[in-house]
Formats: structure tokens, sequence, C-alpha cells
């Protein structure tokens, strides 16, 4: 140890603090309270402002924080949305255009328009990097310049945007906060808090409506609500915001149309389990959403809507898919990376904080007001053939009209193709689907008279997750699908489990081959789905057993 100390290598742990940055650190976020959980926050102030977060400016926020320097540094590389580089690094370009290469836009071209971007936008101001899924599908391919989205993106469209120099998020219109109390919007929300309607009679209601977790995980959200209610306060609400799984766009949807109706159901569901503090947490991918959201918030109050112990904060997530995992959302609403946490203890025990958490995706509550105001036999009456509620599907690939579509539980891939999507596009016979986005498998088309709902496919190794349907025809290639889904996993893997971190990037070697080891891959997709933690490792392997259980023919 003497030895080591009498080195004259030796230095101390930790960084020199230079005044400057520590001046500057702290006038970005001088409105913010010093918080550690609030780091991600301060750490967006800073990319915000700088477009990219020079090391002495990290090393500044972990004095300021009392934090070391590695746990600052640990948590923003992370994310993907900041840019941490060193401090004699040139200034990252001033643009960035993030190229979404998600499923659904890679076989809409997004490759293609990733190399006329390289080979056509000055390098030294724009820089082109790819990007997953944004909530773009039905309009792929689609892109982020700067914060302006582009859909049904081409070259020119992008360079006209560059030259524009309008590159902030477009605004959203949707509702009004007068025009939704004017049709009622509230009045549930106000039979709850004058106690006109009592918890349990709510929580009820809520339970025979039969709606379940529309997230992905189907949980029976009345039950959920229960769970929560048995645990000792305070208690706390999440909103998972974060829709990542590619192909999802229903809340994004839900949310620009009608926001307060999404506000209602949550100010009910945390009236139910008594939660003063609700956090709802935004992907970065969405941002006119997390303004408008934070506009509306405001109305909320000066409208005195909100009871006045009750608060909602508002998180932005910094683009990790993982953070949709309900303990990955919560570990970034702390502060810290998204690492998904082992369970039990689940959310509702020991939740946000290490409090009871009610955790609801953002369409699950959308339904709470109409389930109250009709009753929950208006709801569980329209799905068919025995199955309950409706469900929206968001929909895209080679159909005519892709786009969320409301559609009873229970319907099939075949009536969903035909009688909401206008059938396949002209020239393309439909060879197969994704029921459930990237996690949830890949079927063939002779498998398209499957009823749709939570726990229907199970036997055919797939699920329908959150409705995210992706249709693919003879003219995509499914070992390409395969790879792609496989790509992404890799991306997006927390690395926290051996079983998804080597597993998810073996796999992705595997798929490139010619000759599929099928053998190998079958132990792979096994441990894979056997030893990993979390959903996202248990899940990767299905899009590889579904191509050698239903597309052999293509191997
Ligand atoms: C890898 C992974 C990603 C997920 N992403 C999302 C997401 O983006 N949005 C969401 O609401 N739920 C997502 N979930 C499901 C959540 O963990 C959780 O079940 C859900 O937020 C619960 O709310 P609900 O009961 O209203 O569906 C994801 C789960 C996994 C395993
Ligand atoms: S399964 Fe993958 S994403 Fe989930 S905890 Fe393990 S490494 Fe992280
Ligand atoms: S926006 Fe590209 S796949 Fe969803």
């Amino acid at each position: 140890m003497l030895d080591k100390i009498k080195n004259k290598d030796f230095y101390p742990k930790g960084r020199n603090i230079d005044d400057d940055s520590v001046l500057e650190v702290k006038n970005i976020i001088s409105h913010l309270p010093l918080r550690r959980d609030l780091l991600i926050e301060y750490l967006h102030l800073i990319q915000d402002k700088h477009k990219q977060i020079r090391k002495k400016y990290l090393a500044a926020l972990s004095h300021i924080m009392k934090i070391p320097f590695a746990e600052a540094y640990e948590v923003a590389s992370f994310y993907a949305h900041f840019d941490v580089i060193d401090d004699d690094a040139p200034d990252i370009q001033d643009v960035t255009i993030r190229v979404c290469d998600s499923i659904t836009c890679e076989i809409f071209g997004a490759n293609k328009l990733i190399k006329e971007l390289n080979q056509n936008v000055d390098v030294s101001k724009v820089r082109v990097l790819k990007a997953p899924c944004m909530g773009l599908c039905d309009k792929a391919p689609a892109c982020e310049v700067g914060h302006k989205h582009v859909s049904n993106a081409n070259l020119s469209k992008i360079q006209n945007v560059l030259e524009s120099k309008s590159l902030h998020p477009e605004k959203i219109i949707g509702i009004s906060i007068d025009e939704y109390i004017k049709t009622g919007g509230y009045q549930i929300l106000n039979k709850c808090y004058s106690g006109e309607l009592k918890v349990e009679q709510v929580v009820q209601e809520i339970e025979n409506s039969g709606l379940k977790g529309m997230g992905g995980a189907g949980f029976p959200s009345g039950q959920k609500w229960k769970f929560v209610r048995m645990e000792p306060g305070p208690r706390l609400m999440t909103i998972n915001g974060d829709e990542g799984e590619p192909g999802t766009f229903k809340d994004k949807l839900y949310l620009e149309e009608n926001i307060h109706k999404f506000f209602e159901g949550m100010l009910i569901a945390a009236w139910a389990v008594d939660a003063k503090d609700i956090y709802i947490y935004m992907r970065d991918e969405y941002p006119s959403i997390r303004l408008k959201m934070l506009e509306e918030i405001e109305h909320l109050k000066s409208k005195n809507i909100l009871m006045p112990e009750t608060t909602i904060h508002v998180r932005r997530g910094a683009g990790a898919y993982i953070c949709g995992e309900e303990s990955a959302m919560i570990e970034s609403i702390e502060g810290k990376r998204g690492l998904p946490r082992h369970k039990p203890p689940f959310v509702s025990k020991v939740g946000l904080f290490g409090l009871p958490t009610l955790n609801h995706n953002i369409e699950t509550v959308f339904w709470v007001r109409d389930i109250l105001e009709n009753g929950s036999d208006w709801f569980s009456k329209q799905g068919k053939k025995g199955h309950k509620g409706p469900h929206s599907f968001s929909i895209s690939g080679r159909v005519k009209n892709p786009g969320v579509k409301l559609a009873p539980a229970g319907i099939t891939m075949d009536e969903l193709l035909n009688d909401y999507c206008g059938g396949m596009l002209d020239g393309h016979k439909f060879l197969g689907y994704l029921p459930g986005g990237a996690s949830g498998g890949i079927l063939p088309a002779s498998k398209a008279n499957i009823p749709l709902d939570f726990g229907t496919l199970d036997e055919f190794g797939c699920f329908i997750g959150s409705g995210a349907i992706v249709v693919f025809s003879d003219k995509d290639d499914i070992k390409n699908v395969a790879l792609n889904l496989l790509k992404f996993f890799n991306d997006e893997s927390c690395g926290q489990c051996t079983p998804c971190r080597v597993g998810t990037e073996k796999a992705v070697k595997l798929i490139e081959k010619d000759d599929w080891d099928k053998n190998t891959m079958n132990d792979l997709v096994k441990t894979m789905g056997d030893a990993s933690i979390c959903g996202l490792g248990q899940a990767a392997g299905n899009p590889i057993s579904c191509v050698l259980k239903y597309f052999k023919e293509y191997l």
C-alpha cells in the first residue's frame, strides 16, 4: 500500500473541478431543487444547452451533487440521448438527424435513406444517427431532424427541413381542456373527489370491466389497484409513457388527440390508491407530447382540477427501450441507469423510492373515464368470441391503411387486415406478421385466423403485448426481419445479465450466417428465455424460434 502511495504516478481518484464549469452547471440547473433523483433531468438540461455533455460538466455536476464522478458518468453514458465527450474533443455537429431503422422503417427503405443522407448532407454540420422506433411506423420511414419529426421521409423532405431551420417539436392541438370539460370531462373525477363515488365501487367497476394492462403484460387493472391498496401508505403512482416497443404508437395517438381523458383516468386511479404524487415517465422521442403535457398540467392547476395535495411530476426518458420495463423505469425516475430489478418484490409492494406504487400504461388509464361513465358491461362487451373489451392495435407494414385500429379483443389478423386496413398493398402477398412488436414473435399468414388477445398466442410461442402488428409480404426477407429484431435487442439490452447481454450479440452473429446453425440457435433461445432477468432477454429469442418453426422453407 505504502509503495503505491509513494509511486510518482499515483494520483487521488477523482477529477479536477474547474470553477467555471461548476458555475455554468449551477446556472443551468438553478431552477430545480438539488436532489439525487433529478440527475437525469440535470443531464438533459446540460445536453439541451450545449448539445453534448463535456466531462468537465459531468465532473462539476457530480461535485455539486456530492456523488462520485463514476456514478454520474455511468448514468449519463447509459442513455442514448446523452453525448458524453472529452473536454478536448471537437464539438458535436449542430444538428442531429435520427433515422429510425426499426423494422417497419427498415422495410420502407431506412437504410437507403441513411446512405443518401450521409452522401448528401454536410457532415461537418449535420450528424446522421440510426435510432429505434419513434412511433411513426404508419408513416415509415421516419426520422427526427433536431426535434422535428419527418414522416414518409425522403432526402428532399429532410433537406427542406434543414433549410427551413425550424427544428423544434411540432405543436400538438388536440382537445382543449375547455372542450373536454364541456363534454362532461372531469365529472367522474369530481364525483370521486366529492365522495359521490366510493373507492370500493370504482375499483370493482374497473375489475368487472375486464380492463387489462395495455403496456403489454395484460395484468387485470382492478386487481392491481386492490393489491396496491392493501399495502400501507404512503403510496405513489407512476405512468409508463415509454412506448418503446417497435411498431407501437397507440399511446402517442391517444395523448395527441385527448390528453385530458388520459389525465382524468390517471387522477381517478391515483385517488383510488390514495397516491398523492404521480410520476409520468415520457419517452424523449415524443418531445411535442411532453411539452403539451407540461402546458396542460398548468391548466389543470389553474382550473383547480387537481386536489391541492396532488402533485404531477413529468420525467423525461433519455432514449433507452429498457426503461419501458416498469422496474427499470422506476430506477430511471430515481435518476439511475435503467436496470430492471429482480422480482419479487413487485412494484406494487416496493416501487418508486421503495414505496408501494401503482404503475400503468397510458392507454390503460385512458379507458377509466369511459368505463365509469358507461359501465363495466359497455367496455367488456366490446370483445368478441368471449374476449373482453376493445383493443388498440398499432398496425404498420405492407397494408393499404396502416394506423391505430380500435377493434374487439379476439379479432383475427385476417379480419384486421381486410376489414380495418383495406388489405395488402398492391403487388404484395401476405407472408406473415408480428403480433406483438419486436418481442411477440413472428407468425405466418397461415396463422392469421387466431383470436388476438392476451394469452391466445402462448401456444404458438408468441404474444400480443402492446398490440403492435407489423405485416410482411413476399417482398420481405424473413431472415432479415429476425436480424433487425435481434439487432434491436442487442442494442437495447441493459447488459445486467449474461444470457441477454452475450446471447443477443451471439444471436445476431448466428442469424447473419447464410447457413443457420439450428441446434445452437435453439440452445441459445432456451437459455435466454430461462435465465434472463427481465422480459427483454426472455423474449429476445422469439423471432428466431418463430422463423425456425414457421418459415422453414426460407432457411
Ligand atoms: C422490455 C420491456 C419493455 C416494456 N416497455 C413498455 C412500454 O414502453 N410501455 C409500457 O406501458 N409498458 C412497457 N412494458 C410493460 C411494463 O413493464 C408494465 O407491465 C406496464 O407498464 C404496466 O402497466 P399496465 O398494467 O397498465 O400495462 C415493458 C416490459 C418489458 C419487459
Ligand atoms: S434480460 Fe437483458 S435487458 Fe433484462 S435485465 Fe437482463 S440484460 Fe438487462
Ligand atoms: S417509427 Fe420506424 S418502426 Fe416505428
